[in-house]
């Protein structure tokens, strides 16, 4: 466990060798997880802790995508593949990682089939905190925990598999058994995460939609587009205008801030680059500002969750979104940015089975594409 102070907050980190393989058997030696749901979530975090020795099964709607994809995955219909009733049953940790949409549908199942010390475990603070509008309102004689990887579910099963790890955030929202907050640790560490840090189901959620409407997904996507349509707009071809706005950030800059910083990433650009950079970056703050105050407010006073309920509970949702997402697959700037992905050399060589330019076979290649 690492303390430090920054900003003027204390923060504690806990880190793997916290909780280290004898003493994660310790905690959860005799639990039963039972995984509700196996989107990208439930199935990154129940692999991880089949391959790290816990008692897992998988709670399930019979018949779905899902279903089809958990028998994929080896997990065995009566043993350790139930219907979502008799998982809960039979766990004691109930990972509640249905949609949120799910979680207000199913409550009531899950509800009548919790037992006095069952541990529910959330990876969203978002049922809980807005529990006037899903109704999740946790029996007062179990657990109520939260880890939330900071990364998608697909992030959490592949940097695991690397040796690598996804940072969590974890809460308490109720400790009945006394034993709640070491649950939720140790469950951390089972799931794969790198470290974890503490936070309330409230500010979980809060920080969580702002970040992906915002620069995770949201602003970032609508930053490219302005840029893109400005470049274009001024007759920048499309190769041009995407490789300056999408494949230069992803696949060059933004893994160098990862792994270095942003002022190490202003000072190893060309001076050109750097000046430009430094001066404009207070201007796009400001204009970016006030977007952020709304949307933190709408976030908050649950305007967006209103929402998110209200459009994924439609019976149409899966159309409607594969509609979206189809206008965004055939705009121009994706279109180049398809042919653009396809023509890296690694994914070439991948197609062809060819040599790649270090001289290895295309099988580096394949491993990536089957990744994706
Ligand atoms: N996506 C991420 O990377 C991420 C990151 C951090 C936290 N989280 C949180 O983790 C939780 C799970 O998210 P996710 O993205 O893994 O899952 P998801 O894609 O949102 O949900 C998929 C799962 O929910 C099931 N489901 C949906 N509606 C259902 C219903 N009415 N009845 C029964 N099953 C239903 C689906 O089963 P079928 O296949 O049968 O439809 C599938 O197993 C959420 O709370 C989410 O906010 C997600």
């Amino acid at each position: 466990m690492k303390t430090f102070r920054i900003g003027g907050v204390a923060e504690k980190i806990i880190e793997r060798s916290d909780m280290p393989p004898a003493k994660l058997k310790k905690v959860l030696g005799r639990e039963t997880v039972a995984v509700v749901g196996y989107g990208v979530q439930g199935r990154g975090q129940s692999l991880n802790m089949r391959d790290n020795g816990v008692r897992v099964l998988i709670g399930l709607r019979k018949g779905g995508a899902s279903w089809r994809l958990a028998l994929n995955d080896g997990w065995k219909p009566g043993t350790t593949l139930f219907d979502i009733p008799e998982a809960v049953r039979r766990g004691t940790v109930i990972q509640y990682l249905l949609s949120d949409a799910g979680q207000k549908e199913q409550w009531p199942v899950i509800r009548e089939n919790l037992k006095e010390g069952d541990a529910l475990y959330f990876s969203h603070g978002f049922s809980i905190a807005y529990r006037d509008q899903t109704g999740v309102v946790a029996p007062p004689n179990v657990d109520v925990i939260l880890v939330a990887p900071k990364g998608s579910g697909t992030t959490v099963r592949r940097h695991f598999l690397e040796g690598r790890g996804i940072n969590a955030s974890f809460a308490v929202h109720q400790d009945c058994t006394g034993r709640a907050r070491e649950r939720a640790i140790a469950l951390g560490i089972a799931i794969g995460s790198g470290f974890l840090f503490e936070t309330t189901f409230e500010r979980e959620v809060f920080s969580d939609l702002t970040g992906e409407r915002g620069v995770l997904m949201g602003a970032i996507y609508g930053l490219w587009l302005a840029q893109y349509e400005v470049l274009r707009e001024r007759g920048h071809s499309p190769s041009e205008a995407f490789n300056e706005t999408v494949e230069e950030a992803t696949q060059s800059l933004y893994p160098l801030i990862g792994e270095n910083g942003m002022d190490w990433m202003y000072a190893n650009c060309s001076t050109t680059a750097q000046r430009g950079a430094l001066d404009w970056f207070e201007r796009f703050r400001d204009a970016a500002r006030p977007v952020f105050e709304d949307l933190y407010g709408k976030v908050k006073d649950g305007t967006e969750t209103r929402r998110v309920l209200e459009a994924n509970s439609r019976p149409t949702y899966r159309q409607d979104l594969e509609r979206e997402l189809k206008e965004v697959r055939e705009s121009e700037m994706w279109r180049i940015g398809a042919l653009v992905r396809s023509l890296r050399p690694e994914r070439q060589g991948a197609k062809k089975g060819k040599t790649t330019a270090t001289g290895k076979a295309g099988k580096a290649g394949k491993a990536g594409k089957k990744r994706r």
